[in-house]
């Protein structure tokens, strides 16, 4: 491969969840320290890092339609941009992406990312790089520290997952549990909070599995470190995802009640309705285990939201098996869910299961469960009006004088009024709509 000038200018694609859009703030903050800069809107970049994700559908075309454009622009262009493949599609099939895609000179897993610096020196001497590699040495300390943020600030504290549900592909693509250390966590928010955060999500495939030592070497766990991020005084809000039911424990939603700053909302997903589906899922909870918890959550904190995730059409799933989801959904009355059609993931168990159910059943069962739970969600915005709270003010509405924040339940709220970006408002709720509502304000709330 021929060598090329060094890049000046970047473009950081984030596909996927949440994890990823925090890699890929990381890496464009990596460029930067590297001294090259974000490509102007519009513009095409000399480099652009594609940080995929692998968990459902065809990523993996997904992927070569986005290198065949970037291809076709830059010829337009007269020029060729260096391509870097990140993230769980990278990990997942990396070795047939170098095969496949000549324009692509770097391949970069999630765990290994923090070596892209070094890849990009070999790209513009035209070496081909890929390092799917799950390194000990710990790629966080590796990364430039944080220095500009918006209002809500993400914050991995843990990652990979040791679950193997039959279905996921995470357990290989981000490979084992491991959590990060919390002198580092508490060290990281402070920055968030210095470079302008007010909320903190706390992330990871299962975040309440996440265990570590305190300042004093006493062992702690995920509620520790909520407590503890709790008590840094620039930190106003404090919001979690993505938890797993089997990991939840007494403290844990314990804190919903004892915890001002933690936030009032709970994404725990269930899956399914059914326990020989949930078997089949590999899930070792039952639904009646997961009502149970959602119960003690309640009872912790009485206006808790309640979000989930669910797959329909798993392999061997009946139509009753399916309308016990949409009793479950009855039962729960979701603040927000999300709902996905089964996708077969290559290299996972349920990937060969028999009786994989048809593509125009799983359609229509989507539409079934999508339809209850736009009711819950509805539902659940209208019992909100008249509510007075807190809204922090997170960026500017599409109409003039109009601003855009998020409520304690999660709920986006537009309203017009004095504010500015960061601002802690109160907020009286007036119209509700199934995925946002309208509010008055009425005053600013003394940080
Ligand atoms: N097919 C469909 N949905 C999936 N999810 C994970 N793997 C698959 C798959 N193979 C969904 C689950 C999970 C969410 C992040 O994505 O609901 O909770
Ligand atoms: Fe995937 Fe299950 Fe792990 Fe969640 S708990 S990341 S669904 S294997």
């Amino acid at each position: 491969m021929r060598q090329s000038t060094p890049p000046r200018t970047y473009r950081v694609k984030s596909f996927g969840c949440q994890m990823n859009v925090y890699d890929g703030e990381r890496m464009a903050e990596m460029l930067a320290a590297k001294g090259i800069t974000p490509a102007p809107e519009g513009e095409e970049a000399d480099l652009v890092v594609l940080n995929t994700c692998h968990i459902r559908e065809k990523a993996a075309e997904k992927v070569y339609s986005d290198i065949g454009r970037l291809v076709k622009a830059g010829e337009e262009a007269g020029r060729k941009p260096l391509i870097a493949v990140a993230g769980c599609v990278a990990q997942a099939e990396g070795e047939e992406i170098m095969a496949r895609a000549p324009a692509v000179s770097m391949v970069v897993g999630p765990q290994a990312y923090h070596r892209l610096p070094d890849m990009i020196d070999k790209a513009v001497a035209g070496e081909r790089a890929t390092d799917t590699d799950m390194p000990e040495d710990a790629k966080f300390a590796a990364l430039p520290k944080r220095r500009k943020v918006g209002p809500s600030a993400f914050l991995t504290i843990q990652e990979g997952c040791d679950k193997f549900c039959t279905y996921c592909v995470v357990p290989y693509t981000r490979g084992a549990e491991i959590s990060r250390p919390f002198a580092d966590l508490l060290r990281e928010a402070e920055t968030l909070c210095e470079s302008g955060a007010r909320e903190i999500t706390l992330l990871g495939q299962n975040v309440n599995a996440w265990t570590g030592e305190d300042d004093a070497g006493r062992s702690i766990g995920f509620d520790g470190l909520v407590k503890a991020i709790a008590a840094l005084p620039d930190v106003q809000r404090i919001r979690y995802t993505t938890s797993h039911p089997n990991d939840v424990t007494e403290g844990m939603i314990a804190m919903h009640g004892e915890v001002e700053k933690l936030m009032p909302y709970l994404h725990l997903p269930v899956q399914s309705g059914s326990d020989r589906v949930l078997k089949a899922m590999n899930r070792s909870h039952t639904a009646e285990s997961y009502l149970k918890l959602l119960e003690r959550f309640r009872a912790a904190r009485p206006d808790i939201a309640l979000s989930g995730d669910f797959i329909v059409g798993f392999p061997g799933e009946t139509e009753p098996e399916f309308e016990e989801t949409l009793q479950l959904v009855d039962k729960v009355g979701y603040a927000q869910a999300f709902s996905f059609k089964y996708s077969p993931r290559p290299g996972t168990p349920a990937a060969s299961f028999e009786d994989q159910v048809a593509k125009e059943v799983m359609d229509e069962r989507l539409q079934r469960l999508q339809a209850a739970i736009n009711r819950d969600q509805l539902a659940f915005n209208e019992g909100s009006v008249g509510r007075t709270c807190e809204v922090l003010v997170e960026r500017k509405g599409k109409l003039p004088g109009q601003w855009l924040g998020k409520s304690p339940w999660l709920q986006s709220v537009f309203f017009e009024g004095e504010a500015a970006i960061g601002d802690m408002v109160r907020v009286e709720l007036a119209d509700a709509g199934p995925n946002s509502l309208k509010g008055r304000v009425l005053e600013p709330v003394a940080p």
